[in-house]
């Protein structure tokens, strides 16, 4: 969004991305059909393709929905999240070729429609053994889609980023569903210890990070003192690094306090692109630089620099004995807030 910085955008960084992916993805197809082809002789290729193909796409939705919660433990994970939405593109066609395959190789030979019979030919859903599972991936393959079909900016942009964001949710509803038609499915004819135990460790993976993760957000949601005049103690100066943030709560929202230079300027921590954590970015260019995906926004306005019209809200900063306090009660998206003086050490402090 400066002149020196590439935002989202087809560039060196995800063409990286995909072909690690692409190579990842076709690397485990073929070690997983060559294996199932000496392990088990009398599979088919179709089965095998078909196999390989759902197995892939579930491991790929573990990957996409772990990289959220390892992002917000540790910020070494964030090259990962930088192009997650095409992570997310690959499991739909992984997915997609996987139902598609099966809609083949199980509907097609008979007199109706492929997705007719798929709907219409189980209808056991009181049985466990013999549940229409495969109406549960279709579910779920409907649901990647629409993740898959607006996961463009233009969609952000036009749905708005918390309608977008909801329904980006719903990756937790194919998720279940998912988990479902495995253990419905597959696993009520294989019952393979092997397969149960995967789905069961990916479980209580996500699990595990999910609960690691709002932890941490619980931490980071705690509101801080306030002075006599309402003003919120922050923190120290010294605890800012140069070009960094310190993320503090502040009436329920977070709030980055930057230190550039001998400044200190305070905006909103959420990104207006995808409610990236601005406080976890740092200043380039003399902007504050979102980590997600590389929206910036000068500090002292929380604009974004022109052409770009994204904006956050701007808070006060004052500092007094070496401590930053903020004003709870932010401007409105682009005024201008002169930041704060960090004097130097003999000086006297604003
Ligand atoms: C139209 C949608 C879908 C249909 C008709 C369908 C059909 C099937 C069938 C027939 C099987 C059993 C294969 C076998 O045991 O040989 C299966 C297994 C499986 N499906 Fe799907 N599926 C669909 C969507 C999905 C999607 C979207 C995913 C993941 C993103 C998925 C993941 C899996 C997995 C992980 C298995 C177990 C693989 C294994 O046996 O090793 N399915 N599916
Ligand atoms: S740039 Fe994408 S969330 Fe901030």
């Amino acid at each position: 969004m400066s002149h020196g910085y590439v935002a989202v955008q087809w560039n060196e960084q995800k063409r990286r991305y995909d072909t690690v992916i692409g190579l990842a993805l076709a690397a485990y197809i073929g070690i997983f059909t060559g294996l199932g082809a000496v392990t088990n002789p009398f599979a088919t290729a179709e089965t095998l393709l078909i196999r390989a193909l759902g197995s892939a796409a579930i491991v790929l939705l573990h990957v996409a929905l772990a990289i959220g919660p390892l992002c917000r433990i540790d910020s070494r994970f964030l090259p990962l999240l930088y192009n997650r939405r095409h992570l997310g593109v690959v499991t739909f066609l992984a997915g997609a070729a996987h139902g598609g395959f099966a809609l083949f190789q199980f509907h097609a030979l008979s007199d109706t429609n492929p997705f007719v019979s798929l709907l219409a030919s189980n209808t056991r859903v009181a049985s466990l053994s013999q549940f229409p599972f495969q109406q549960l991936g279709l579910a779920a393959l409907a649901i990647l889609f629409l993740m898959a079909a607006t996961s463009h900016d233009f969609w952000l942009a036009t749905l708005t980023a918390p309608v977008w964001k909801r329904l980006h949710m719903l990756a937790y509803l194919a998720y279940g569903l998912l988990v479902a038609h495995v253990a419905l499915g597959t696993l009520q004819t294989d019952r393979s210890p092997l397969l149960a135990g995967l789905l069961a460790v990916g479980a209580a993976i996500l699990l595990g990070l999910h609960v690691a993760a709002a932890r941490i957000e619980v931490r980071a949601d705690r509101e801080q003192p306030r002075a006599s005049d309402g003003f919120v103690d922050a923190c120290a100066v010294d605890e800012i690094p140069e070009s960094r943030a310190r993320v503090v709560t502040v009436s329920g929202e977070r709030v980055a306090v930057y230190r550039f230079g001998d400044c200190v300027s305070a905006i909103s921590s959420v990104c207006q692109h995808q409610n990236g954590p601005l406080g976890e970015g740092r200043v380039i260019d003399g902007c504050i630089t979102c980590p997600w995906h590389g929206f910036q926004y000068e500090p002292e306005t929380g604009a974004s620099p022109a052409p770009f019209t994204e904006m956050v809200p701007v808070f006060a900063t004052e500092i007094r004995g070496g401590r930053v306090f903020i004003d709870p009660q932010p401007f409105a998206p682009g005024t201008r807030v002169a930041p704060s003086r960090i004097a130097s050490r003999k000086g006297a402090e604003q």
